[in-house]
């Protein structure tokens, strides 16, 4: 497909529409949030005539050999979803990893001295954690502060078991879109290896994982897919809270019994982990 400019090519207009859906949801005050793609071989061949010369190594912190060589767009780091629409050279742009898989260097976008997202190492490990566990389906990684989310931090226990019931319990579609559940880190610093370690530990089990008190960390094979999973754990949360709320904090009259659950996912041919059910 021959095009004028960069931001004309599919991938790149299908990126900048998910960082403007997600902006419109209210999931991005300010800089808050941060999305990153593994592009496909196409879609590198198609991006490449566009490319600048490349900006110096930068370390990353942590290594993900399986991701030597790839090329991943990224929001800038202080960047607002909000101005991605209107000025994506400034906003986001390519970077390309070296052949250890420990670094990366700007070859598009990111104009003005911006650098990757400073949660690149989360993403990064994830990216790799989550290539493994789906068999290399997965490209999109996708960090949003989701309100009603981390509202539930600050009143359920932090574990995996009571997040993922919760929300199963609270839309039908939670057990079918997440069968696994969800993973939790406790509050960390953001912004490092650390957490980068502590999230990516989880995320081969879970397709989604909690920051307490910070946001969520969803991925998936493609942007309707992460952004769909990020939506519906939001929206689950948003229930649950209306829910509790109307029932002036619980007990609450009725929800879906753990038997409802499995014949839920008998019949729609997903595995419920059993682990969070009683
Ligand atoms: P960045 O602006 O560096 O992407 O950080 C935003 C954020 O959400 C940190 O967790
Ligand atoms: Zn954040």
């Amino acid at each position: 497909m021959n095009v004028e400019k960069i931001t004309d090519l599919k991938v790149v207009q299908d990126y900048i529409r998910m960082c403007n859906d997600g902006w419109e949801q209210g999931w991005h005050e300010r800089n808050g949030g941060n999305l990153t793609y593994r592009l496909t071989a196409d879609e590198l061949e198609a991006c490449r005539p566009f490319f600048t010369a490349p900006g110096p190594w930068n370390a990353i912190g942590v290594q993900g050999e399986n991701l030597a060589g790839e090329y991943f767009l990224t929001t800038g780091s202080g960047k607002y979803f909000r101005n991605v629409i209107l000025d994506p050279a400034h906003s986001i742009g390519i970077v390309e990893i070296n052949d250890k898989g420990d670094s990366w260097r700007i070859v598009w976008g990111l104009e003005g001295g911006a650098r990757p997202t400073s949660e690149f190492p989360t993403h990064f490990m994830n990216h790799s954690v989550r290539l493994e566990a789906t068999g290399g389906r997965c490209r999109v990684i996708y960090h949003a502060h989701t309100p009603h989310l981390i509202a539930l931090t600050y009143v359920l226990p932090l574990t995996a078991k009571a997040f993922s019931r919760a929300l199963w319990q609270s839309a039908t579609e939670c057990a079918v879109v997440f069968p696994e559940g969800v993973g939790i880190v406790p509050w960390l610093v953001p912004g490092g290896a650390d957490i980068a370690r502590a999230t990516a530990g989880i995320m081969d089990q879970f397709s989604a994982v909690v920051w307490s008190h910070h946001g969520l960390f969803a991925s998936g094979a493609d942007f309707d897919e992460t952004f769909g999973l990020m939506h519906t754990v939001e929206k689950a949360a948003q229930i649950y809270i209306l829910a509790m709320s109307a029932a002036g904090g619980g007990p609450l009259r009725q929800t879906i019994s753990d038997d409802e659950l499995r014949h839920l996912a008998q019949d729609f041919k997903v595995t419920l982990n059993e682990e969070f059910l009683d």
